[in-house]
């Protein structure tokens, strides 16, 4: 039953695969067409070993003998050269056994060789750009045609504080802020199925909850038929241009509310004045007592009103006052010993450490007296109102590395809620009961310290203290 076929060398010239018989010392006893058609060397006239890439010809004679003397074919990949060409092969060795006089010898080797020196630069390639994709800065994605992803780059799991495990197989909706809107994403979805680029900015969550802002570009990857097999997403970090855009923002809306308070307080400044004269004509006329206490009760409402608007005189008051070059701890302990006269309650320690080294600063003086006042004030009420045994101010000045004045105000008072942080400088933002506190303090402020081209920041701990920071170029 077992028929034995027995073909023709030449049948092998059908296979587009180089094929070739050799003797285990290399001689080439026969070969097919493709072999001397991709090779281009006269086969008849060279050793199989001659045409190996010196660096593999060692390891290629050993797999040889092993495949004769073990009688069992291997696979292995080797180098074809011809002068500069290099062909990368891969080789199927078989042991090819010879009759002479009727009897077998394992003598000969039978190796097919498939040209693979494309795939292999492909594969070199898609190495390149693998390296790139997992140490690049920007967080990459990709996901499959149902949006599941299917790689996401070291980039990606650190900014999205997510790992690798969590992300694959998901859908990138879970990074979703819901602050796009439905049409927003459904564009995106159009745009890409129809296999276009889409870029937009989108505001994603960490893992922790954070949110995180980026520029998205998303690409399809198409196979060579023009289909959309996968998405290829790229994010560029925006948080830095965010915080500035907002930084941006808020100092504007700061301008523009200066800009509105001065035509307020002039409108409003002259009838009141008016009023709070009519008021004391009308006392002086009158004879019935409860007119008298209850014009008084009007007076009072006017002087509150009338604080208001001085404070915001104050600070939309264009500032002609003179520049003068003022000695910042000279001010700073006189603005401690006007907020001292004010305190009720004498037991606040007032400390101050003050550099002696620092430089006159060209300022406004009265103005920038009118801050630390501002400021040490706000710290003396947060103070009593917290029930801390030791009630402590410190006051700091020093140079810092890039040439700054430095200012610092630390109370260990009740120190301003994390919601409330950035409200404190918008004006008429208050805690304080009605009657204690216009809001006013730190907006002026503020304006005053712009206004030297300088910074004004607080940070604190809700319920333990509170430090405010001033910054000032001493160059202007
Ligand atoms: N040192 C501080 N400790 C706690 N809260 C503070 C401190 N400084 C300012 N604040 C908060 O900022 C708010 C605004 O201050 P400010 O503009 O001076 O207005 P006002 O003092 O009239 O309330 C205060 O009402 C208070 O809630
Ligand atoms: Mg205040």
């Amino acid at each position: 039953m077992n028929k034995r076929f027995t073909f023709n060398f030449e049948f092998f010239d059908y296979f587009e695969g180089m094929c070739f018989i050799i003797s285990e010392n290399g001689k080439i006893l026969s070969f097919n067409k493709s072999s001397a058609q991709k090779l281009q060397i006269n086969l008849n006239k060279i050793n199989f070993f001659e045409m190996i890439d010196e660096s593999e010809k060692d390891l290629l004679k050993e797999a040889i003998s092993r495949c004769i003397t073990n009688q069992k074919s291997i696979d292995l990949q080797s180098k074809f050269k011809n002068g500069n060409q290099t062909t990368v092969v891969d080789l199927l060795l078989s042991p090819y056994n010879s009759n002479e006089n009727g009897v077998s010898q394992a003598n000969n080797c039978f190796i097919i060789a498939n040209d693979v020196t494309s795939k292999k630069e492909r594969e070199e390639e898609l190495q390149r750009f693998f390296y790139v994709a997992e140490n690049t800065v920007n967080p990459l994605q990709i996901t499959d045609t149902e949006g599941r992803m299917i790689y996401v780059n070291p980039a990606f799991l650190k900014v999205s504080g997510y790992t690798k495990e969590e992300l694959i197989g998901e859908n990138p909706r879970i990074f979703g802020s819901k602050k796009q809107l439905k049409k927003f994403w459904s564009e995106m979805w159009t745009t890409i199925k129809n296999g276009k680029v889409w870029i937009g900015d989108v505001e994603n969550r960490k893992k922790n909850g954070e949110p995180f802002h980026t520029q998205l570009l998303i690409s399809p990857i198409l196979d060579s038929e023009q289909n959309v097999t996968g998405y290829f997403g790229v994010h560029r970090d925006l948080s830095e241009k965010k915080t500035l855009e907002k930084q941006l923002i808020h100092t504007q809306k700061m301008e523009s509310i200066g800009t509105l308070a001065a035509g307020i307080a002039h409108e409003v400044g002259n009838p009141l004045a008016s009023i709070s004269a009519l008021v004391q004509v009308a006392q002086r006329f009158t004879t019935d007592d409860l007119v008298k206490e209850k014009l008084e009760l009007v007076k009072n409402q006017v002087n509150r009103i009338s604080k208001i608007i001085r404070d915001l005189v104050d600070f939309s008051r264009p500032s002609n006052f003179e520049f003068q070059f003022t000695d910042i701890n000279k001010n700073l302990t006189e603005a401690v010993e006007i907020t001292k006269v004010g305190v009720k309650a004498k037991d606040v320690v007032y400390e101050l450490n003050l550099n002696k080294n620092i430089p006159h600063l060209p300022l406004v003086a009265d103005q920038i007296q009118q801050v630390f006042v501002n400021i040490l004030l706000n710290a003396t009420d947060a103070i009593l109102e917290s029930q801390k045994k030791e009630k402590k101010i410190v006051v700091k000045s020093h140079m810092n590395e890039n040439g700054e004045v430095i200012i610092t105000f630390s109370d260990n008072g009740i120190g301003i809620a994390e919601e409330n942080i950035p409200k404190i400088f918008e004006p008429f933002f208050t805690t304080k009961k009605e009657g204690k506190g216009t809001g006013l303090g730190l907006w002026v402020s503020y304006g005053i310290i712009k206004s030297f081209q300088g910074e004004i920041k607080v940070s604190s701990i809700y319920g333990q203290s509170t430090t405010f920071t001033i910054s000032l170029p001493v160059q202007n």
